[in-house]
């Protein structure tokens, strides 16, 4: 009854009127304290409907084709992940960057050979994580950078929880080999110690030796991404509506919104209806993200691209999903920004925690 549940409450020191709401872990303490059994249900919302219609959507074997393995770079700071990517495309990136540190998350996809590889960029300053973790989720491979003359240093040991933590398989370049001072075995002793056996000592890491200077290495390391991508048979269904995660989204001037998205599964095209976090909109226009003026028709699985459309930026991180109807996806978009309205303002949902409930 409703006012055993505001006694309880009371003894907590919250005096609430019957209609006050409780939130999940209150009152599952509640429930708690008087042997309850709680079964919680959650409305039904539109948006429960239709976006776990789009995750419960299995592909059938005979709908998968093989697409592109993701690689991200991933390394503490300055240990050469844009040189290396740099010299991998054939690009000139890091000259131009402020302060010669990456602060973005950039993502390309390229040629090598008969294969196709979208690569992935992070930032490697501590100030960063959670563009770190980005990468890491959205990857299949992750590619650790140890600088030889370095080892392995704080944000090497956080790049290296985040893939575990996305249970991704990890290659390790271990560049400026050219530097005088590089001493590979101590930093294959110190990835040793951080659960990364080197293959060459029987364990089962790939470890290539590269200088993003003289272009050491590069090729072997070009050569290990694509035997990893080979084994592991990364395959998406490129006739689904896509599905995919913002990288990052800024307001241009003149574009409007531009977010760079990178399609999971499936093939995003020109004109399709996308939510994105608490944003929606349709796909005006994309751009290939190595050459900002050429404008593509589609992007399919694994394809990094810079979209124009949305309302708003989205969120770095947010999935994406292709709905059919516009207005389902502006009823998607205001029910989540309304409801991160709500959460900020907070304060009218009673909340008690665990530790309060104990110290009684
Ligand atoms: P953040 O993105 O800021 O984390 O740095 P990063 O890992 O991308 O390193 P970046 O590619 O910016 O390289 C940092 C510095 O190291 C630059 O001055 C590069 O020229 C230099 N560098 C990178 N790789 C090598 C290498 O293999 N040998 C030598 N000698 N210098 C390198
Ligand atoms: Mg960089």
């Amino acid at each position: 009854p409703a006012q055993v549940v505001q006694r309880t409450l009371m003894s907590f020191g919250q005096m609430v009127t019957i209609n006050a709401m409780l939130d999940t872990e209150t009152a599952e303490l509640i429930a708690a304290e008087h042997g309850v059994d709680l079964k919680i249900k959650e409305p039904e919302t539109i948006e429960d409907t239709l976006i776990s219609q789009i995750e419960d959507q299995i592909d059938e074997d005979s709908d998968l084709a093989e697409r592109p393995p993701v690689v991200t770079f991933l390394g503490h700071v300055d240990h050469g992940k844009t040189s290396l990517l740099d010299k991998i495309i054939g690009l000139d990136v890091v000259s131009g960057e402020a302060g010669g540190i990456t602060q973005h998350i950039r993502a390309y996809i390229v040629d090598k050979g008969e294969k196709k590889i979208s690569f992935v960029d992070t930032p490697g300053h501590e100030a960063f994580t959670e563009m770190r973790a980005r990468g890491a989720n959205v990857t299949d491979i992750a590619v650790l950078i140890v600088a030889a003359d370095d080892g392995v240093m704080p944000q090497t040991e956080e790049a290296i929880s985040h893939a575990k933590a996305a249970e991704v398989p990890i290659i390790v370049a271990l560049n400026k080999m050219d530097v005088p001072g590089a001493n590979p075995e101590k930093a294959l002793q110190q990835l040793s110690q951080h659960g990364l056996l080197p293959a060459e000592w029987g364990g089962d890491v790939e470890v290539v030796k590269t200088s993003a200077i003289t272009g050491e290495g590069i090729d072997t390391l070009l050569e290990t991404i694509l035997l990893t991508s080979e084994i592991h048979e990364y395959k998406a269904n490129p006739n689904r509506d896509a599905v995919g995660v913002c990288l990052e989204a800024e307001q241009e001037s003149d574009r409007g919104v531009l977010a760079k998205l990178i399609v999971k599964n499936g093939t995003l095209k020109v004109g399709d209806i996308v939510v994105c976090g608490s944003t929606y909109g349709r796909v005006k226009a994309m751009y290939d993200t190595l050459d900002s003026r050429k404008r593509l028709e589609e992007a399919p699985t694994s394809t990094p691209v810079n979209v124009t459309g949305f309302d708003e930026a989205p969120g770095a991180g947010e999935k994406f999903y292709v709905l059919n109807d516009i207005a389902d996806a502006r009823e998607i978009a205001e029910m989540r920004s309304d409801r991160t309205r709500a959460d900020k303002l907070g304060g009218h949902t009673v909340k008690v925690s665990f530790e309060d409930f104990q110290e009684r």
